[in-house]
Order: C-alpha cells, then sequence, then structure tokens
C-alpha cells in the first residue's frame, strides 16, 4: 500500500483526493494545507472549473500538517503529491526529496527551465523519483489517440495541430503574474508542450506569433519544426478577450494512413463535442466510443500511472521530470518567439 501526504487542499488537491479514493493499492494518510478551515476538512469553498464542488470531508486516521516540512518527516508516508501554487512547487519538492520521499507535483514543474533542471537534479541525487502530474495524455481521447499512433497500424506520425483556449479568468488574480503563476503558456498551453514533446520529440525550432499582456503572452500560434522537415506541428492556445467560452481543447493529428480527430468546447451556454473520429485510407469515417464516462478518468489513470511507477520502481515514460523540464523549455521558446518575432532553436 502507498501512502501519500498531499500538500495543498485547492481544486486539485481536491481532485487527486477524489482520484485516489478510486485507486486500489493506495491510501491518503496525510494533508498539509495553510487555511486552517481546509485543514479542518472544510473543503466547500473549492471551486475549479471541473469535478464536483468541494465537501466537507472526515479526516479521521489522517495526519494533518500546517507546515510541509514536518509533514515530510512523518515516517508513515512514502509519496508526497504536491498540488501547491507553482511558485512553491521547487521548495516543496526540494523539501520532499531532502527527505527521501517520492515526489509527484502538479504542472507546470516550475516557472523557469533554471528550476526545473533543480527539482530534476534534487531528486536524482537524492535517489527518488520525480513524477510531474501532466495529465493530458490521460484523458481518454487523448490516451486513444496514443494508443492509435503507438500501435503502429496507421504508419507514420507526420504532424498534427493542437488547441487549448479559454476565456479571460479574471477571478484568478495572479493568472499573469511571471513569478506566480505565469500565464496563459505556462498554466495552460504547457499541457500541448508537453503533449507535443511526447508525440513527436523536442522539436528543432519554434516561431510564435501571439497578443501580449504585460510581460506574458497571453494567446499565440505556434509552428514546431523537427529533424524531419515533412512533420508538420501546430498549435494554438491562450485566453480571448470575450467571457462565455470557459474551456476548448482538441486535437488534428495526420499519420500516414489515418487522421485523428476530437474536440471539446465548452460555451458558457452548453459544452459542444466534435466527437472522436478516425478517418481511414479507405475514406471511412468511424466514430470511436469510449467506454468510461467518470469526468475524473484522467486523472484516476494519471494516478494510476504514479502509482504503478512507484510501486514498480520503474520511470514513468509520459510523467518524468524531464519531459515536464521540456515543456518548459518549448513554453519559454514560444514566448521569446513571440517577444523577438525570431525563430528560435532549441
Ligand atoms: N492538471 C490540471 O488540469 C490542473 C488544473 C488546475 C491546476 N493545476 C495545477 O495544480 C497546482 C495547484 O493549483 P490549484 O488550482 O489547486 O491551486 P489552489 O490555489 O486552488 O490551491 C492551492 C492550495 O495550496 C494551499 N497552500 C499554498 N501555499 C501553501 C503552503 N506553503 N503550504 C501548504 N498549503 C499551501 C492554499 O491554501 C490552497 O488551498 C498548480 O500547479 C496548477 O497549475 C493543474
Amino acid at each position: 500500500m502507498v501512502k501519500v501526504g498531499i500538500a495543498g487542499i485547492g481544486f486539485m488537491g481536491w481532485i487527486h483526493w477524489l482520484a485516489y479514493q478510486k485507486i486500489p493499492g493506495v491510501t491518503v494518510a496525510a494533508i498539509c494545507e495553510t487555511d486552517e478551515k481546509r485543514l479542518q476538512g472544510d473543503w466547500t469553498d473549492i471551486q475549479g472549473n471541473f469535478g464536483p464542488p468541494g465537501e466537507q470531508v472526515d479526516l479521521s486516521g489522517i495526519a494533518t500538517y500546517r507546515d510541509l516540512e514536518e509533514m515530510v518527516q512523518d515516517d508513515s508516508i512514502d509519496l508526497v503529491d504536491i498540488c501547491l501554487p507553482p511558485s512553491v512547487h521547487l521548495l516543496a519538492i526540494e523539501a520532499a526529496a531532502r527527505a527521501g520521499k517520492q515526489v509527484f507535483c502538479e504542472k507546470p514543474l516550475a516557472l523557469n527551465l533554471e528550476d526545473c533542471d533543480r527539482a530534476n537534479e534534487v531528486c536524482q541525487q537524492a535517489g527518488v523519483s520525480l513524477l510531474v502530474g501532466h495529465v493530458l495524455p490521460f484523458f481518454p481521447e487523448y490516451e486513444w489517440a496514443r494508443s492509435e499512433i503507438a500501435s503502429g497500424k496507421h504508419g507514420q506520425l507526420l504532424g498534427g495541430h493542437f488547441k487549448r483556449v479559454i476565456s479571460d479568468p479574471t477571478w484568478l488574480k495572479d493568472f499573469y503574474d511571471p513569478d506566480k503563476v505565469g500565464g496563459p503558456l505556462i498554466d495552460l498551453h504547457i499541457h500541448d508542450a508537453h503533449l507535443i514533446r511526447l508525440l513527436f520529440g523536442m522539436p528543432k525550432t519554434v516561431s510564435s506569433i501571439g497578443r501580449t499582456r504585460g510581460s506574458v503572452v497571453s494567446y499565440c500560434d505556434s509552428f514546431f519544426r523537427f529533424e524531419d522537415p515533412q512533420v508538420c506541428v501546430s498549435s494554438m492556445s491562450g485566453v480571448i478577450d470575450q467571457q462565455g467560452r470557459p474551456f476548448t481543447h482538441g486535437f488534428e493529428i495526420h499519420l500516414e494512413r489515418a487522421t485523428l480527430h476530437f474536440e471539446f468546447a465548452g460555451f458558457a451556454d452548453t459544452g459542444e463535442s466534435m466527437p472522436l473520429k478516425l478517418l481511414t485510407a479507405e475514406g471511412d469515417v468511424i466514430r470511436p466510443t469510449l467506454e468510461n464516462s467518470d469526468p475524473l478518468q484522467g486523472f484516476i489513470s494519471e494516478i494510476g500511472e504514479v502509482i504503478e511507477s512507484i510501486e514498480s520502481g520503474q520511470p514513468s515514460q509520459i510523467l518524468a521530470g524531464e519531459l515536464a523540464r521540456d515543456a518548459i523549455e518549448i513554453c519559454q521558446a514560444e514566448s521569446k518567439s513571440v517577444m523577438t518575432g525570431e525563430v528560435i532553436s532549441l
């Protein structure tokens, strides 16, 4: 049984908590939170843009800590799950690794490349795993796409377009602060940057145009070049200034003998989906249906991968700290390209 201490009971701490209840072989043994109400189990004020609203939670049998340094010393914990704001990820990773705990940290690994490198280095030196919560590859539609690509039956991967656009989240006060959240690239597009890295490897160059707010990019269109010049990858990411579009994401992925397509768009009045499609070499349009309809399935699968990796001692090919670091490097290159108008080499 893997025993977990969750650091930070906000939106993500709550979602992870719910996911842990559905995964065999793991139990939440401790939580750490600076908010007194939440530390007592009153999670009713937690809100996010998906999943159920927070509840009153029975914390009997679960150790509660105000200070992360104390929680990481708890001998009954194997894994520290960091659901804290990005600006404190590195400090928390260092504390957990120093105490010899396995580390699972929400995305983004950190706000800049130097901190990402430090996080990887510290965990490597301590001999503990660093897994980073890049959940997108585990969302059922994206997991399906990965498995279609990996099957090899559609031939080589030729490219793809990845989309992630939301209304300006005006209620998140630090969203555009480069030292706290990092803006739409680091908070939002990082999901697609990680997926692009996972599917295609590290791009050779990045070229982006975009709009900025203060010192961060608020919206950008990017083109990624790879070793093979035939591989065409692009993305559109960021915020629009109108409310009414809480969330949109999707992909069109090109293979030699198939095209994979999906888009989900949440609008203020309703959510609309362009359901998964597979266009075959014969000209057929296949509409795969995915069985699991649990809205938290992506997180259940992602955390399942964390637990499997901890138990087996085998590194995760998807949640590895090095990939999370590369995703930040890609976002930084896109940002630099927007700011300078230049093509950036990686
Ligand atoms: N994977 C996803 O889809 C997804 C979605 C949202 C957020 N996230 C990520 O999850 C992380 C957390 O985001 P969130 O939306 O849950 O934030 P949040 O603000 O809702 O929650 C953070 C919690 O941490 C607590 N906290 C802050 N500093 C602390 C400290 N030093 N010690 C103990 N507790 C402390 C706060 O009181 C709060 O309850 C971020 O890295 C964010 O990017 C990921």
